[in-house]
């Protein structure tokens, strides 16, 4: 098996600034090494740089700030996650905020479409991020990517020449939901998008509605996109992100969910989004995000190398 981690430093999505640092901090807090003790080949592709101005950015819509600068960095993401894709490896985009998910799923659905399997997306997030400039009430374009991925209208023109593969609602699937604003709540209903909100994960346990979309991926014959919020974790497990919401994932519940991931075998891309190392402490958030990474990728607790036995 193979990884290929991707840097994408953006941070002009969020509302506030820092996610920058984000693909340092993982690297720092060890994903490379984590992948590469799991016998994993890393191909490490550095960070992306800023990309240049778009020459011709079009007409700037209303209530999506920084528009410009996140559509010259999602249409050049979206090439390099086809690319990565289609050389084989299992690309892992490290953000950066969650504005980059516009790209690298579109990348990577494009190069699926030509396999001719389906693309599940599993949003992974204490937020449904299904805003438009329509319904947005903060502008901030990372609370914006699901609803452009599904095809909603607003930001048409944001992948340039890139082609813009649309993500049919019932394959999205936004897991760990608790905060969302009015008008978003009506249009992912009016979609009939299929949410597990922590409501439901309290009620049913993380097993269950995993393995109930496990299934759902697996008699379509399809694959799956994991979009890694970083957010969705109870900000007492992971206070290094700019939107903390309280009532979030445990470290358990978020464990499990990457375990049973990694059993399915179904996992063939992903991204880290919104580590923000400069409101983290002393690096637990990015700490934690590479443990769940390293879940993901089959490490087992009967495995797992603590402080401890390292020292032994
Ligand atoms: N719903 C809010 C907004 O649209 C918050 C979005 C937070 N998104 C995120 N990727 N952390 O502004
Ligand atoms: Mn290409
Ligand atoms: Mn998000
Ligand atoms: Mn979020």
């Amino acid at each position: 098996r193979r990884v290929a981690l991707l840097g994408v430093p953006i941070e002009i999505g969020a509302g506030l600034r820092g996610t920058l640092m984000g693909p340092a901090a993982l690297r720092t807090a060890g994903i490379g090494r984590v992948l590469e003790q799991l016998r994993i080949t890393v191909e490490d592709h550095g960070d992306m740089a800023r990309p240049p101005p778009c020459r011709d950015a079009g007409p700037t819509p209303a209530n999506a700030n920084y528009y410009d600068e996140v559509k010259s960095w999602v249409g050049a993401i979206s090439a390099r996650a086809h690319e990565l894709a289609r050389s084989g490896a299992v690309p892992l985009f490290m953000g950066g905020d969650h504005s980059l998910s516009m790209g690298s799923v579109n990348g990577v659905a494009r190069y699926w479409q030509t396999q001719g399997r389906p693309l599940f997306v599993l949003w992974f997030d204490a937020h449904a991020d299904y805003n438009t400039p329509a319904t947005t009430l903060s502008a901030n374009m990372h609370g914006m990517s699901a609803a452009f991925l599904c095809g909603e209208p607003g930001l048409d023109a944001l992948l340039g020449d890139e082609p813009r593969v649309s993500i049919p609602p019932d394959r999205l699937d936004l897991f760990g939901i608790r905060s969302i604003d009015p008008l978003e709540k009506e249009l992912v209903r009016a979609r009939a998008i299929p949410v597990v909100d922590m409501r439901a994960i309290d009620e049913f346990g993380v097993g269950v509605l995993i393995r109930r979309l496990i299934d759902r991926v697996r008699a379509a014959n399809g694959v799956l996109h994991l979009s890694f919020d970083v957010d969705v974790l109870d900000p007492a497990v992971a206070p290094g992100v700019g939107t903390t919401v309280p009532g979030g994932a445990t470290y358990r519940e978020a464990h499990l969910v990457m375990e049973l991931l990694h059993d399915s075998g179904l996992v063939r891309s992903l991204d880290v989004v919104e580590l923000n190392p400069f409101l983290d402490e002393r690096g637990r958030t990015a700490r934690v995000a590479v443990e769940l990474i390293g879940s993901l990728f089959g490490m087992q607790i009967s495995d797992r190398v603590t402080p401890s036995n390292a020292l032994l």
